[in-house]
């Protein structure tokens, strides 16, 4: 009995490395029932080891609060906020087969979220706001990273946003004067002055690098975006809060699409 007991168990774990494998290669190294996802991960145990420089900002006890991953990949954030007791927690991804791990490490794990192929730039047809969106890794992915930022402020952001960007270029903020004289322009050669890298081919071997902020730049798009910045607790981490923006009817608000589409009605 203990033995058939034993082989059925080691049977299980050979059954769902062999589906963890299917749907490789992993980008989060989750532990699903002791089997890890991307043991040989790049960037070491990630996004665990990243996570535990900023996981206290992020109350642990998240009872009543709803959450929206964006760019969830395999859903190690998703998992973790559900794990901390958020009444619902959507996760979107742009990639299916992101998606289908996100879905077998819930389903290992039994958590319940709703994971769904969803781009940024549709985030609106959700109409829902949410206490928490966490928006890591995605930015500079992005051809229009303000737009994004402007869409999620516009319809799914009600209170606090986690946010990561890859930064290159100089770590020091200038923070830039509310104006300047058209003959002034040496604040353009100044390192610390907000700097968006253009990636016109590739960067680290991926072609969806499009932009790469320097720190400077992360914390003015946020600003700009209506995110103000409650904490840092990373180089690369923020801990966002909503505020409204003062938008003048004609001014720079390029929220696309303005509603919800009504495709769906
Ligand atoms: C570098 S990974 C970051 C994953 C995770 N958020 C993290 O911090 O570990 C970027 C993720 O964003 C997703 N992504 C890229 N463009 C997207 C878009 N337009 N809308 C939604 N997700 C997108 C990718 O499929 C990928 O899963």
């Amino acid at each position: 009995m203990a033995t058939s007991s034993r082989s059925a168990t080691i049977d299980e774990t050979q059954q769902l490395r062999e589906r963890i494998e299917a749907l490789g290669p992993w980008f989060h190294n989750l532990r699903l029932n002791g089997v890890e996802t991307a043991p040989f991960h790049y960037l070491g145990d990630y996004p665990q080891a990243k996570f535990a420089s900023f996981r206290h900002v992020i109350p642990e006890d998240l009872t009543g609060k709803t959450v929206l991953d964006i760019g969830c990949n395999a859903g190690f954030y998703s998992l973790e906020m559900y794990r901390r007791g958020a009444s619902r927690v959507v996760g979107i991804d742009s990639d299916e087969r992101y998606l289908s791990q996100a879905r077998l490490a819930a389903q290992v794990t039994g958590a319940r979220i709703e994971f769904r192929q969803m781009s940024v730039w549709n985030v609106a047809e959700l109409r829902e706001k949410f206490d928490l969106v966490i928006f890591m890794g995605v930015l500079y992915h992005l051809r229009h990273p303000l737009l994004a930022l402007d869409l999620i402020h516009e319809h799914v952001a009600r209170d606090q946003m986690l946010f990561q960007s890859m930064q290159r270029g100089s770590t020091d903020v200038l923070c830039p004067e509310p104006d300047y004289d058209f003959h002034e322009s040496r604040q353009f050669d100044e390192p610390s002055y907000p700097k968006l890298h253009f990636v016109e081919h590739r960067y680290a071997h991926d072609e969806t690098n499009w932009w790469i902020p320097n720190r400077a730049c992360v914390e003015a798009m946020l600003r700009s975006s209506g995110f103000s910045i409650e904490a840092q607790p990373e180089g690369e981490v923020y801990l966002c809060r909503w505020q409204p923006v003062s938008v003048p009817p004609d001014g720079p608000h390029a929220v696309y699409p303005a509603h919800p589409s009504r495709s769906h009605d």
